[in-house]
């Protein structure tokens, strides 16, 4: 293997102990424990681990996490019902409703009525705008852990040709605005299902995210030697082991730096809901950022 790995269990072991600290200083200087509510619906067994692992994470940064499980059968009154009562509720600081829903829920207007400022997942469609526009109040946590990963291992975007394969809410789109604001100074190609030849797109990055969730989308063939190639996909694979989206065994043979999975963007897509949290608390009660 050419390539080098970047470690994001690593990288996010480190941001959180800051976390830790940050939260420790807050408690101790102005009596302040940031909150974080965990809204489950149904029982998605991903979901169930994702959520598991947040609510711990929280906990585990000195953090009040409150998991809130519904049922599958739960009615799109019920769940904005709770929304709202979050959004009133001051020891709840981020809101978090995790996706995807059952079929018969909407997440649409359930995402608009979290309260702009509880909004740590950054879903709200305010939220996503003020990072369309060049003015972001929280950032998307798996576009922000892609950002953190990137600097991690000393990859520059400024003037880079950054390709972003996939056009969802939650990862591409937020992530090629993040990408493109100033200071971050990226190229971005938003690439999707309907790109003509994606494997000469893909060859002319310097950096490819793969966002899409097909298994092996991403060959040696796509990536351009000594290029980096971060792994945003999470599947299940024939065996039940989580894979990605990129063919890593090949992929590391050309690419200059790669993420794996697990242990890449995973754990810093939680790390950076935590850093959301953070900010909210602080921000709600009229302090700086950090
Ligand atoms: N499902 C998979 N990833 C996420 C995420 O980051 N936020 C929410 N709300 N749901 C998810």
């Amino acid at each position: 293997m050419t390539a080098r790995i970047i470690d994001g269990k690593a990288l996010a072991q480190k941001v959180r102990a800051r976390i830790a600290d940050d939260v420790a200083r807050l408690k101790a200087e102005h009596g302040i424990q940031p909150g974080l509510a965990a809204v489950l619906v149904g029982d998605d067994p991903a979901s169930q681990v994702y959520v598991g692992m947040k609510h711990r994470a929280t906990e585990a940064a000195g953090m009040y996490s409150r998991q809130l499980e519904l049922p599958d059968d739960t009615s799109q009154a019920d769940l904005e019902a709770l929304v709202g009562e979050l959004n009133a509720d001051d020891a709840i600081d981020g809101i978090l409703v995790q996706l995807p829903l059952p079929d018969d829920l909407d997440p649409q207007p359930v995402q608009e009525l979290i309260d702009p400022s509880k909004d740590v997942d950054a879903l709200n469609p305010y939220t996503a705008g003020r990072l369309a526009v060049g003015d972001p109040t929280f950032l998307s946590c798996t576009p922000y852990g892609v950002l953190e990963l990137l600097g991690e291992a000393g990859v520059d975007t400024v003037g880079a040709h950054v390709v972003v394969v996939g056009r969802s809410n939650l990862v591409g789109r937020p992530l090629s605005n993040l990408l493109t604001l100033k200071g971050n100074d990226a190229t971005v190609t938003l690439a999707h299902s309907r790109t003509k030849d994606l494997a000469a797109v893909c060859r002319s990055a310097d950096v490819v995210v793969a966002a899409v969730g097909r298994i092996g989308l991403i060959t040696a063939e796509m990536v351009r030697p000594g290029a980096t190639v971060i792994d945003v996909g999470t599947n299940r694979g024939d065996d039940g082991k989580l894979v990605g989206d990129v063919d890593f065994d090949a992929v590391a043979e050309v690419a200059g730096a790669i993420t794996p999975v697990p242990g890449g963007v995973g754990p810093m897509t939680v790390t950076m809901l935590l850093q959301n949290t953070l900010e909210a608390a602080r921000l709600r009660r009229g302090l700086p950022r950090r």
